[in-house]
C-alpha cells in the first residue's frame, strides 16, 4: 500500500557528523525506494531551518511529478522531513489528497498508511470544535486530532500523539512532526514501520528497503508501539506510555540488489536473479550425507533421504506436533497463495498428511474449524498482507501452531510464528508482480516438506513412489535448469510478438501444475492487463471451452509423465475448436499443430513447478514491454497489501 519515510538528525543544517543531505533529499530518495508501495500521488513536509515553518510540497501522479517541483525550490535547509507515497483509499489522488496533511495552525504535519475506521466521527467532533479540513481523506483527521490533544494541555507531542492513538480504529503507521519541538513520533498499529537509529539520526520507512544504504541493523515497531524522536535521542514506549525496549533486526539484504543493474525494468532483474536466489533459498539447508551407516541412518538407505540431510533448525515442529495435528492448513493471498497450492501437492506427495489451502482473505472471515493441535503455514512475501496475517491470528487465537514462509526479516509474520520461520533469502523484491519470491517460496515449502517427513517417520510409506527421485541432486541442480530456461529469453520474445495484440487468454496444467497454470494466467493479467485465465486442463471441457475458437490461445503446461495423455487429448480438443497452442514442454510431445513450444529441462515432478514458472514470466515480461504497460508499477496494483 502506500510508502512513508522520515528523517530527523544532523541533516545539512546541523553538526559535521552524519549525513550531510537536506533531509528532503534524504526523504525523497527513500520515497524512489518505496515506489513500488504506492504511485498515485505523492509529498513531502520538511522543517524549514530559514523560518521555523513546516513546508509541504505534494504533487499527484508519479513521484517524477514531486521531484520536479522539489527541484524548483532547492537548496532547501532542513533536518527533519517526513514524506509519503500513495495508493488512494479515501478521496481520488489529487494534488491535495496527497499526504502529508497538516493541522490547522500548519504545525504539525502527518504521513499515513492504512485506514482510519472511524475517521468520520472523529472528524464530525473535531469539525465541531472548531477544526478545518480541507480534503476528504481519512488520514487528515489524524493531524487535528494531535493538535487537539495540543490544545487541551498535552505537555509533550509524544503526549498528544499517545492520546489520538488511543482515538483511532483500523489499521494504521503514521508519522507526525511538530515545528514547535523539531520532534518525529512514529505510530504502528498494523502496517509496517522500520526505522534505522544511528549517530543521533533516525530513519523512519514503511519497509526496509530504502533503510539498507543506512544500516543493516534496523528496528520494527511492533503494534501498538510509538517511536517518539526529539534531540537526537530516540524513546520506545507503548500506547500506555510504557517504556521499552529497542529490538534490532540483522538484515541481510544487499543494498546493490535493489537496483536494476542494467535490466529495463526490476521485474525483469527479478526473473534473471532466480537462479542465485534459489540457490540462497537452499544451501546450507540440504547436506549431503554419506550412505555408508556412517552419517546417514542406514535404514534410510533405500528411501527418499537417501544421501542428504534437511538442515532447517528454524522449525520446531516436533513428531508430537505433527502426529496430533494429522492436517496442515496454508493461508496466504495472490500468488503467495498459488505457492501453497504447489506445496500441497509437494507436502501431501511426500509426507502423506493432507494440506488446506485458504485465502487470508476469504479464512478470516468463514467458520473454518480451527483445532489447537492444527499447524498453519503463512506464507507471504513481505510478511505483512494484511489477509495473511489476520487469519494466522485467528489461528493463534485457538492456540493453533503457526509456520511461516516469508522474504522479509523482522516483518509481522515472523513475530507471530512460534513453530518458526523459513526465510525465502530471495533478496529486496521492488517489481510488483512476485517472480522470484514466488519460486523461492516453492523451494522453501519443498525443503519444509522434506523435513517434516524427517521428523514424522522417514520409513512410512508416504513418498515411497519417489524414491527413485535423487531429492539431493534434483535440488542442487535446479539453479542451472533454471539459469537454462534465461537463456530461452530471446525466443519466448519472438513468441510474445505474434500474442500481444491478444485479449484473452487461457492458461491449462494438471496436477502440481494447475496452480501454475493459476501464475502463470495472474502474471500476464497484471503487468500486461490482458485478460487470461488459469484453470485445470481437465476441467476445460466442463465451460471454459466455449470461450475457444482462433483468436484464444491456450497455453498449455506439459510435462512427460502419466498426465502427459490426458493433456495431450485437451490439446487435441482446443486444435479441432481453432484455438492456437502454445506449450511448455520437458519434453517433445509427440503431437502435430502446436503453434509454439517452449522446451525447458526435465526435472523430478516435486520441483517442476519452478522450472515451469520462469518461461511464463518471461512471456507476461515480454508481451507487457510490448504493450508499453508499466511493468514494475502495474496499474491499481500495490506490492504490499497491508490494509483489507
Ligand atoms: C502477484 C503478487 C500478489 C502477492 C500478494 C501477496 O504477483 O505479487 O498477488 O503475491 O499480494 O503478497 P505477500 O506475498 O507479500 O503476502
Amino acid at each position: 500500500m502506500c510508502g512513508i519515510i522520515g528523517f530527523s538528525g544532523a541533516g545539512n543544517a546541523g553538526s559535521k557528523q552524519g549525513n550531510c543531505e537536506s533531509s528532503v533529499d534524504i526523504v525523497l530518495n527513500g520515497l524512489k525506494s518505496l515506489e513500488y508501495r504506492g504511485y498515485d500521488s505523492s509529498g513531502v513536509a520538511y522543517y524549514d531551518e530559514t523560518d521555523n515553518k513546516i513546508k509541504s510540497i505534494k504533487k499527484s501522479g508519479k513521484l517524477v511529478n514531486l521531484s520536479a517541483e522539489l527541484s524548483c525550490i532547492k537548496p532547501v535547509e532542513s533536518n527533519t522531513a517526513i514524506g509519503h507515497i500513495r495508493w488512494a483509499t479515501h478521496g481520488r489522488p489529487t494534488d491535495d489528497n496527497a499526504h502529508p496533511h497538516l493541522d490547522c495552525s500548519g504545525n504539525i504535519a502527518i504521513v499515513h498508511n492504512g485506514i482510519i475506521e472511524n475517521y468520520a466521527v472523529l472528524k464530525n467532533k473535531l469539525i465541531g470544535k472548531g477544526h478545518k479540513f480541507i480534503t476528504p481523506t481519512d488520514s487528515e483527521v489524524i493531524a487535528h486530532l494531535i493538535e487537539d490533544y495540543m490544545k487541551d494541555g498535552a505537555k509533550t507531542f509524544y503526549e498528544a500523539v499517545r492520546l489520538a492513538s488511543l482515538d483511532l480504529l483500523g489499521a494504521f503507521a503514521f508519522l507526525a512532526m511538530n515545528a514547535d519541538e523539531k520532534s518525529i513520533c512514529a505510530v504502528k498499529y498494523g502496517p509496517p514501520l522500520v526505522m534505522v537509529n544511528k549517530d543521533k539520526e533516525i530513519y523512519f520507512a514503511s519497509d526496509v528497503s530504502p533503510l539498507i544504504q543506512y544500516s543493516d541493523e534496523v528496528i520494527y515497531l511492533k503494534n501498538s508501539e510509538i517511536a517518539y524522536f526529539k534531540d537526537g535521542l530516540l524513546k520506545l514506549t507503548d500506547f500506555k506510555g510504557k517504556p521499552l525496549n529497542k529490538t534490532v533486526t540483522k538484515i541481510d539484504w544487499d543494498a546493490s540488489r535493489a537496483v536494476k543493474t542494467g535490466f529495463s525494468h526490476f521485474m525483469q532483474k527479478e526473473i534473471f536473479e532466480q537462479p542465485s536466489c534459489l540457490l540462497d533459498a537452499f544451501s546450507s539447508r540440504i547436506i549431503s550425507v554419506k550412505n555408508d551407516g556412517s552419517a546417514a541412518d542406514s535404514n534410510k538407505s533405500d528411501s527418499i533421504f537417501s544421501g542428504f540431510k534437511i538442515m532447517l533448525e528454524d522449525v520446531r515442529l516436533t513428531k508430537k506436533d505433527i502426529d496430533k495435528a494429522g492436517r496442515i492448513i496454508i493461508t496466504a493471498c495472490g500468488s503467495s497463495y498459488y505457492a501453497g497450492l504447489v506445496i500441497k501437492y509437494i507436502t501431501e506427495t511426500i509426507c502423506g498428511i493432507p494440506v488446506i489451502v485458504e485465502y487470508g482473505s476469504e479464512f478470516r472471515y468463514e467458520n473454518f474449524p480451527v483445532s489447537k493441535n492444527d499447524i498453519f503455514i503463512g506464507i507471504s512475501q513481505s510478511g505483512e498482507t494484511a489477509d495473511t496475517n489476520s487469519a494466522l491470528e485467528i489461528a493463534k487465537e485457538k492456540k493453533a501452531g503457526i509456520l511461516s514462509i516469508t522474504n522479509v526479516p523482522g516483518s509481522q509474520i515472523t513475530t507471530m510464528s512460534d513453530k518458526g520461520v523459513i526465510y525465502t533469502h530471495a533478496g529486496p523484491e521492488i517489481g510488483v508482480a512476485s517472480t522470484k519470491a514466488f519460486t523461492t517460496q516453492i523451494m522453501c515449502g519443498l525443503l519444509l516438506a522434506l523435513r517434516i517427513k524427517e521428523i514424522k517417520d522417514t520409513a512410512s510409506d508416504a513418498g515411497k513412489n519417489l524414491s527413485g527421485v535423487n531429492f539431493f541432486d534434483e535440488i542442487v541442480n535446479l539453479p542451472k535448469k533454471a539459469e537454462q530456461i534465461l537463456f530461452l529469453n530471446d525466443s519466448i520474445k519472438e513468441i510474445a510478438k505474434k500474442y500481444y495484440k491478444n485479449t484473452n487468454f487461457l492458461y491449462l496444467g494438471r496436477g502440481i501444475l494447475y496452480p501454475i497454470a493459476l501464475e502463470g494466467a495472474l502474471k500476464l493479467k497484471e503487468i500486461s492487463y490482458i485478460h487470461a485465465e488459469g484453470y485445470p486442463a481437465g476441467e476445460m471441457k466442463h465451460g471454459p471451452i466455449a470461450l475457444v475458437d482462433e483468436n484464444m490461445p491456450v497455453l498449455f503446461l506439459l510435462s512427460n509423465n502419466m498426465l502427459a495423455p490426458k493433456t495431450i487429448s485437451n490439446i487435441e480438443e482446443i486444435k479441432a475448436r481453432g484455438g492456437k497452442v502454445i506449450a511448455v514442454a520437458d519434453y517433445e510431445p509427440d503431437i502435430d499443430g502446436i503453434s509454439d513450444i517452449i522446451k525447458i529441462p526435465a526435472s523430478a515432478e516435486v520441483l517442476s513447478p519452478i522450472l515451469y514458472t520462469i518461461p511464463l514470466q518471461i512471456l507476461a515480461y515480454h508481451i507487457a514491454a510490448l504493450k508499453g504497460t508499466d511493468i514494475d508499477q502495474p496499474r491499481n496494483l500495490a506490492k504490499s497489501v497491508t490494509v483489507e
